[in-house]
């Protein structure tokens, strides 16, 4: 399904960022099932990551990860991140600016636990953890156990303001959208 609105309003850009990420999260094939999402760390550090949620009502995005990767290390050291979304198909890119915070062995890690697959949980069982030298490129094991991994983490990322761009051969269209003063939402040159 195509969301039927001409871009022509910040309102129809509202729109479509709610639609699309919405989207992204329940249809596996959409463009926005990922994203790029980009912490900051001795260098800046951008790597792909599913998208597991969108609160349109609250404005965040959620993503699994475990907790030895480098992006907890550097979201402890800095909360500021952004999520880069890219449809090649509609042309859109959607770059969302906001504060990440991590959920371990909590009520919301453990919901989220409960209603994943069994596949997806094996990968938080890996002995070494992810990032780990390994002698080959085999030599890792999944211990599996019952029950929440102590290492799965829950990435809830409030979205502060939200760079929309559309390419278009008649003109490119850009917006920015402000969570906290929608009076701020304006169109920007592209
Ligand atoms: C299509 C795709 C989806 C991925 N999804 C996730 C994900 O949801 N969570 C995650 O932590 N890593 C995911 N990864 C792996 C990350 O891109 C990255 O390699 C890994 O998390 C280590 O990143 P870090 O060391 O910078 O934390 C995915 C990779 C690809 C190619």
């Amino acid at each position: 399904m195509v969301l039927d609105n001409k871009l022509e309003t910040l309102e129809n850009v509202r729109e479509n960022i709610s639609y699309n990420l919405s989207e992204g999260v329940t249809n596996r094939r959409s463009d926005f099932r990922t994203f790029t999402l980009c912490s900051q760390g001795d260098y800046p550090s951008g790597r792909t990551v599913v998208l597991r949620g969108y609160d349109s009502l609250n404005n965040i995005i959620t993503f699994h990860t475990n907790s030895h990767a480098q992006k907890i290390k550097d979201i402890n050291k800095c909360p500021h991140v952004s999520c880069i979304f890219y449809s090649k198909s509609l042309k859109i890119q959607i770059r969302c600016f906001g504060d990440a915070s991590i959920n371990r062995k909590n009520n919301r890690s453990i919901t989220s636990w409960n209603e994943m697959n069994d596949m997806s949980k094996e990968c938080y069982f890996q002995d070494p953890p992810p990032g780990n030298q390994i002698k080959d490129y085999n030599t890792f094991s999944k211990n599996i156990t019952s029950g929440e991994s102590d290492y799965f983490c829950v990435i809830d990322v409030k979205v502060q303001r939200i760079d929309w761009l559309f390419l278009k051969r008649a003109g490119h269209r850009r917006a920015n959208i402000f969570f906290n003063n929608k009076d701020n939402d304006s169109w920007v040159s592209p």
